[in-house]
C-alpha cells in the first residue's frame, strides 16, 4: 500500500489529500478563498496571502480525516505550476517542510495532467488512447493522452480559457465570481437560441474565445438596463452555448480527422468540465461513436488535492522524485 499526501496550492484553492495506490481517496479537504468574490477575478497578492493563513488547517484537516498518521505517508506530492507563482511558492514550501520535518521525499506534478487524472480517480480504469478537453480558468487545450499517460498536445487557446470567457462575461453582466457557475444557473431558465453570439473558427485545433467577450460587451453596451435584467437568463444561456459549441466542434473534428489513431475514449477535465450543459452535450456528441465517455465526478472538476496525489503514484511507480530543494515555477 501506498499513500500520498498531495498538495494543490496553483490558484484559489487551498488543498490537501491523501490517496492510497493512486485512486482510493482517503480525504481531499478544499478551502476555497471566498476573498476574490469581492474583487471579480483572483487577486494573485491575495492569494498567496490566504494559502499561508490556511495550509496548515487544511493539512491538519486532511490528517484526520483519513485517519492516518503522517509518519505513515510513503512521499508528498505537489503541484508545481502551472499557476501563480506566489500561491505555488506556498504549497511547495509547505512540501518542503514537511519533508525534512518527517524524511518524507517529494514528487512535483503537473496542475494540468493533474486535472486529466480527475478521471482515473472517477473511472479507475481508463481506455488509451483518449482525446483529453481541459477547460479551466486558466487553461484550454486538448491533448491526445497515451497509455502510460504521456500527453500529446494537440490544441489550445490562443488567447482566454474557457473558464475565464465564463468569468469575465459573468462580470459585465454583474453576476459575480467565479461566473462559471453563475452563467450556468442563469443559463438553466434561459433560452440559448436567444443571441448568436460569434463562435470564432480558428485554425487547426485550437481555440479562442476573446473575440467572445468583447462581442457581449458591444451588444449589452447596445441595450438598455430593463432589457438586460429582463434577458439576462436568455444572455447567459446564449453565452453558454458559444463557449460549448466551440468547444465541442474542436474536439469534434479531432476525432473524425484521427479516426486512424484508434481513439478508445474521449474525456473532458477541468473546473468547467463541471458545467452541466457541457457533460450533457459532451455525452450526447459521442454517443454510439464506438469510444468510452468519461466525465469527472464534481469534486474532481475545480482544483483539488486528490488530483496531485493520485497522479504522484504513477511518477512514484517510476522512482521519479523531486530534490527537497526544488525550485518553484509558474510554467513548464
Ligand atoms: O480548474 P479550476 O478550479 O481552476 C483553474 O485551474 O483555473 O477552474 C476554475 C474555472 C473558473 O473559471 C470557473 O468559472 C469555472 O472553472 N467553472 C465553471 C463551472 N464551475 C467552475 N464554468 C462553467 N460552469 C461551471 N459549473
Ligand atoms: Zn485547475
Amino acid at each position: 500500500m501506498t499513500l500520498i499526501l498531495g498538495i494543490e496550492t496553483s490558484c484559489d484553492e487551498t488543498s490537501v489529500a491523501i490517496v492510497e495506490n493512486g485512486v482510493k481517496v482517503l480525504s481531499n479537504v478544499v478551502k476555497t478563498q471566498a476573498i476574490h468574490s469581492n474583487y471579480g477575478g483572483v487577486v494573485p497578492d491575495l492569494s498567496s496571502r490566504e494559502h499561508v493563513n490556511f495550509i496548515f488547517n487544511v493539512f491538519s484537516d486532511a490528517i484526520k480525516m483519513a485517519k492516518v498518521k503522517v509518519d505513515d505517508i510513503d512521499v508528498i506530492s505537489v503541484v508545481n505550476g502551472p499557476g501563480l507563482v506566489g500561491s505555488l511558492m506556498v504549497g511547495v514550501s509547505f512540501a518542503q517542510a514537511l519533508g525534512l520535518r518527517y524524511s518524507k521525499k517529494l514528487i512535483i506534478t503537473d496542475h494540468v495532467i493533474g486535472h486529466i487524472y480527475g478521471n482515473v480517480l472517477t473511472y479507475g480504469n481508463l481506455e488509451f488512447p483518449m482525446i483529453s478537453l481541459v477547460v479551466s480558468g486558466g487553461h484550454t487545450s486538448l491533448f491526445l493522452v497515451k497509455e502510460d499517460f504521456s500527453l500529446e498536445p494537440v490544441g489550445k487557446t490562443l488567447d482566454d480559457a474557457a473558464g475565464e470567457a465564463f468569468d469575465k462575461c459573468a462580470k459585465l453582466l454583474n453576476l459575480g465570481y467565479p461566473g462559471g457557475p453563475m452563467i450556468e444557473k442563469y443559463s438553466k431558465e434561459g433560452d440559448q437560441n436567444f443571441f448568436k453570439f460569434p463562435v470564432a473558427r480558428v485554425s487547426d485545433y485550437n481555440f479562442s474565445f476573446s473575440g467572445l467577450k468583447t462581442s457581449v460587451l458591444y451588444y449589452l453596451r447596445s441595450k438598455d438596463k430593463d432589457f438586460i435584467e429582463k434577458n439576462i437568463h436568455n444572455i447567459a444561456a446564449s453565452i453558454q452555448k458559444a463557449v460549448v459549441d466551440q468547444l465541442l466542434s474542436v474536439m469534434k473534428k479531432y476525432f473524425i480527422d484521427n479516426k486512424k489513431r484508434m481513439i478508445r475514449s474521449v474525456s473532458i477535465a477541468g473546473g468547467v468540465s463541471a458545467n452541466s450543459y457541457l457533460r450533457n452535450r459532451f455525452i450526447n456528441l459521442f454517443k454510439g461513436k464506438g469510444c468510452e465517455i468519461y466525465i469527472p465526478n464534481f469534486e474532481y472538476c475545480t482544483d483539488n488535492a486528490a488530483l496531485t496525489a493520485g497522479y504522484a503514484y504513477l511518477k512514484y511507480k517510476k522512482n521519479e522524485f523531486s530534490d527537497i530543494g526544488i525550485k518553484v515555477y509558474s510554467r513548464n
